[in-house]
């Protein structure tokens, strides 16, 4: 399986928006990472239907649509999101978690389950034919900017391991939450393939938006 590198659209400069397009395009990333938070499942609010439209009219580069509301069976059906995009849900998000992975996967999309820090593996049992792709959270989701919760290493170790053994070699793992230049390299060894990059790696002040990218490819690549 290769890796796939998923920019946090939440860190961009909102200004700057055309110019960071650009450059991830010219830079062949293969995903953009979109935080939707709704102030009820997460503290916080992001991003929000408008946006993704208007990011689908800029761009081809495909969606992960990263769903942090309660839920997500209500509003899915406002999201604007097609073939090749990831869309994730919370595994606590909902009663109702197989009928809203099902209602992605009938879309042409790809279903992810997202597990907090906190939520064991297990839960994943029985959605195992319904999903595409995990989301391991790193940290509590909610805001950019926090510490690795460490156990989240071996939970990825723990959880690649299950799904080979259970046949599911296909089923990717992602990992979002402070992916930064030497915690992805850790979290690659544990076996996660798509990284999400946020302030710590992608958006590092400490250098360029391209040396960054530059720098996260050599390790990933
Ligand atoms: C959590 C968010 C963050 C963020 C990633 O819900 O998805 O993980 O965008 O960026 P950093 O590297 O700041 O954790
Ligand atoms: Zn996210």
């Amino acid at each position: 399986m290769h890796n796939k590198i998923s920019p946090s659209i939440m860190c961009v400069d909102f200004f700057e928006l055309d110019r960071y397009i650009k450059t991830f395009e010219h830079e062949n990333i293969d995903l953009l990472h979109i935080d939707i938070m709704d102030g009820s499942f997460v503290q916080n609010y992001t991003l929000g239907t408008d946006f993704i439209k208007a990011i689908k009219h800029k761009t081809n580069i495909a969606l992960d649509i990263h769903l942090m509301i309660n839920k997500p069976e209500n509003k899915l059906n406002w999201f604007d999101f097609g073939e090749n995009d990831y869309v994730s849900v919370h595994y606590e998000s909902t009663p109702h978690i197989h009928r809203a992975l099902n209602m992605i996967k009938e879309r042409g999309a790809k279903p992810m389950v997202a597990l907090n820090p906190g939520t064991p593996i297990s839960v994943i049992e029985n959605l195992l034919d319904d999903i595409d792709a995990i989301l391991v959270m790193t940290v509590n989701p909610g805001f950019a900017g926090q510490k690795l919760v460490k156990s989240t290493l071996k939970k990825i170790k723990s959880l690649r391991e299950y799904l080979d053994r259970e046949g599911h070699e296909n089923i990717e793992i992602e990992v979002d939450g402070n992916v930064s230049f030497e915690n992805a390299k850790l979290m690659m060894e544990s076996g996660a393939n798509i990284f999400v990059a946020g302030t710590s790696s992608v958006f590092s002040k400490e250098s360029t938006l391209n040396k960054n990218i530059e720098k996260f490819k050599e390790i990933l690549y």
